[in-house]
């Protein structure tokens, strides 16, 4: 079986069957690609899966939860891709959640998942198993703001419950240039802006503030609730630490408003 798994692996390695395409094809209508992890907590563990909606674990989760839980972890990737594509396997022709690797909880808000008996090649199943094994977020995700134009951010706080941050900011202005190269990428403020806020930079060479916001230097971030009002105005270019300080000080004071 293993013999036949890896002679099998060797044909797709030189033939190449895509599996992001059959990923595409037959599970994308389920399965969402990525979704970080902190947003993922908290549609289960604080919001009941009513912030995502899911359907199915993201492909993120199922990379993650399938190296962890299938054979052994820090053994031989190529044994432990075979193990899970054999999982895949056996779990798509036979889903029970009963076999799951994922967490219970997480479990409890999905449907158990259609069998895909006749509806699905062997080699359909090998090229997806090590894609989805191999699978990497998305590099710009992880170490970079998302920002987006105000519009989109209107829609997205108040579909996501999240605070808006505009980013006042200018080519020339040499403190913008340092908050955004050193502060705006180091990991943990990616991450708790990341999750809490949506982030909208303004080039004020190039754009107006909308709503007649109001500044008085560069860089300014301005806070907005989803209806567009203004929570807190933040001028200056900060440190780490004091970033970190002030995205949670918004955040709670949010939180005490509602
Ligand atoms: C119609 C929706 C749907 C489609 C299409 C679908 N899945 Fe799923 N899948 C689910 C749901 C729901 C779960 C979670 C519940 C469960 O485990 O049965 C799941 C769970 C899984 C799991 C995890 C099993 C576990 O241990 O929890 C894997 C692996 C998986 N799917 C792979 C795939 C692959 C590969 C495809 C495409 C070939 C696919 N799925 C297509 C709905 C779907």
């Amino acid at each position: 079986m293993r013999y036949m798994l890896l002679l099998s692996l060797l044909y797709l390695s030189m033939f190449g069957m895509d599996g992001e395409e059959v990923y595409n094809k037959k599970c994308s209508s389920c399965h969402q690609l990525y979704i970080p992890v902190e947003i993922l907590m908290k549609n289960f563990m604080d919001q009941n899966n009513r912030l995502l909606h899911l359907k199915a674990p993201t492909v993120n989760q199922l990379s993650y939860r399938l190296k962890q839980q299938i054979g052994d972890p820090k053994g031989d990737k190529d044994i432990q891709l075979m193990e899970v594509t054999a999982f895949i396997q056996n779990y798509l022709l036979y889903p029970d959640k009963q076999k799951s690797v994922c967490l219970p909880e997480i479990l409890s808000y999905f449907d158990t998942m259609p069998s895909f008996k006749g509806k699905i090649s062997d080699e359909e199943i090998e090229a997806v198993s090590e894609w989805i094994y191999f699978y990497l977020p998305p590099k710009k995700e992880v170490n970079k703001l998302q920002f987006v134009d105000y519009k989109k951010a209107l829609i997205l706080a108040k579909r996501l419950g999240k605070i808006i941050m505009i980013e006042v900011t200018s080519p020339t202005c040499h403190y913008c240039i340092k908050m955004e190269k050193r502060t705006l990428k180091e990991p943990d403020v990616v991450a708790l802006i990341s999750s809490d806020f949506i982030p909208v930079r303004v080039d004020l060479s190039r754009q107006k503030l909308p709503n007649n916001l109001k500044w008085s230097m560069t860089p300014t971030f301005i806070f907005l609730d989803s209806d567009g009002n203004v929570l807190k105005t933040v001028p200056g270019a900060w440190m780490k630490d004091d970033f970190l300080t002030i995205l949670r000080e918004v955040k709670q004071s949010k939180g005490d408003e509602i």
